[in-house]
């Protein structure tokens, strides 16, 4: 896929929307298939990603409809009790959101189920889920003694266990949780650092309760949810990349409506609003526990900051995007605390460097993040060929640098783009036409 140069860049105007949060997405076929009864989620994401939870629920005996045109899923399910033994491996594709939090719900189902996914999911650590999983008596192999798909699981008879995590994650977290319904007595998780906390309040949403204290989160075994309605918010990890794309093509200026605004998500706004971006998230209601509302952004001379490793986990999948602002900004721009990045999709921290070394920007690498040494008022030096790594916030985050650069820009794989944001670049061509 070629993106052009800036002279031929219209800018990005008017108001747009982007797909249903993934994360939520996620959650809400997850928990409805928990539920006994049939539930439905509008404004879902049906990208691959979410699809794959969609087929592998369907394969534990949820049945799973995926309306795209509508973007609405029906879910119709036994409940977490009546999920049975998969006659199938469960093909995760390209989600670790998918396979961790899947692994927490084949651990309370009896019988075997076998997880697997694409290249890229089988290099990705599953540990960090396997481990807290066999505590509680799941039986788990796998490759790398369990740390690598394919994973096979044989689950019930859990008891439920005080984890405290040492890396912040919501899959893990979430695993944790929902195994942890199917478990006897109490289940406690204890993050170093808040991650996303969706689930919280989507199993809170479904009647389910959840005792929060600090950073500890608990449930008890035997609770259900109930079916319900939801409403999927948009994403704003997706909004993310228009933002940026706003900031940077002069004369542009554009409001996404109905995305989620949940603090733990909207970091990376925060960080541009620090770099001088003019950008502006706006609440405006609620849906399912998740606040919502609008993100305005409009072309801006931005400045490079460093940015606060305390923020990483609330802005973890909007780095990408975040660099090629940097980049485009006067000054360094600093992220350091971010070492999850190498273990995403792909490794985000060399890829990115890669890719803007490609496009003449000067870039420090560290093991847990980068320096980008930006250039006043945007504008790469040169064009070239970008390896997206089959990640679509690779290749995203390049197509929105290919908007402002000199030269053209070719991302490589770019399908990979269908994971989060099907028709991405017909919602920037729609901004552009606005
Ligand atoms: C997600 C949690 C984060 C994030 C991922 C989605 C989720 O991962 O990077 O894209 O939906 O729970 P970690 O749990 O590994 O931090």
């Amino acid at each position: 896929m070629i993106f052009k140069k800036a002279s031929a860049t219209p800018p990005l105007r008017g108001r747009v929307r982007v797909p249903g949060d993934k994360s939520i997405s996620h959650r809400a076929l997850i928990i409805s298939a928990l539920a006994e009864g049939r539930s439905v989620a509008t404004g879902v994401n049906t990208g691959d990603d979410v699809m794959a939870t969609a087929r592998c629920l369907t394969a534990l005996g949820a049945s799973v409809t995926m309306d795209i045109g509508r973007s609405r899923a029906t879910i119709e399910s036994p409940g977490l009790d009546s999920l049975a033994e998969p006659a199938g491996v469960l093909d995760c594709g390209n989600s670790g959101t998918a396979i961790r939090m899947l692994l927490g719900v084949c651990a309370a189902v009896s019988g075997q189920s076998v997880l697997t996914g694409d290249e890229s999911l089988r290099r990705r650590p599953m540990l960090r889920v396997v481990s807290p999983l066999r505590q509680m008596g799941a039986r788990i192999d796998g490759r790398d003694h369990g740390n690598l798909a394919p994973l096979t699981v044989r689950g019930a008879g859990l008891e439920g266990i005080d984890l405290e995590t040492t890396v912040a994650s919501a899959q893990v977290k979430t695993a944790i949780l929902l195994a942890g319904l199917g478990a006897s007595g109490r289940t406690t998780v204890t993050e170093p650092v808040l991650s996303r906390d969706h689930t919280e309040h989507m199993l809170e949403a479904s009647g389910v309760a959840v005792a929060k204290d600090g950073l500890s989160v608990s449930v008890t075994g035997g609770a259900r949810p109930v079916p319900r309605e939801w409403s999927v918010p948009g994403d704003p990890s997706a909004a993310m990349f228009l933002v940026v794309a706003a900031l940077l093509v002069p004369g542009s200026e554009i409001t996404i409506d109905d995305v989620a605004i949940n603090p733990i998500r909207t970091a990376a706004f925060e960080v541009l609003a620090a770099m001088g971006a003019d950008i502006e998230v706006t609440p405006g209601g609620d849906s399912g526990g998740e606040p919502t509302g609008t993100v305005r952004a409009a072309h801006s001379e931005l400045r490079g900051i460093a940015i606060d490793p305390a923020q990483v986990p609330a802005l973890i999948d909007e780095v990408p995007a975040l660099c090629i602002a940097a980049a485009a900004a006067d000054g360094e721009t600093t992220l350091r605390g971010a070492a999850e990045l190498r273990v995403k999709e792909s490794d985000r921290i060399s890829l990115m460097a890669c890719g803007l070394v490609a496009l003449g920007v000067t870039v420090e690498e560290f093991p847990d993040g980068l320096a980008i040494r930006g250039r006043a008022g945007g504008g790469f030096t040169a064009g070239g060929d970008i390896q997206s790594g089959g990640d679509h916030r690779i290749a995203m985050a390049f197509a929105v640098a290919g908007l402002i650069a000199r030269e053209k820009v070719r991302v490589q794989g770019w399908s990979c783009v269908e994971t989060s944001f099907p028709g991405f670049l017909d919602v920037v061509g729609e901004a552009q036409a606005g």
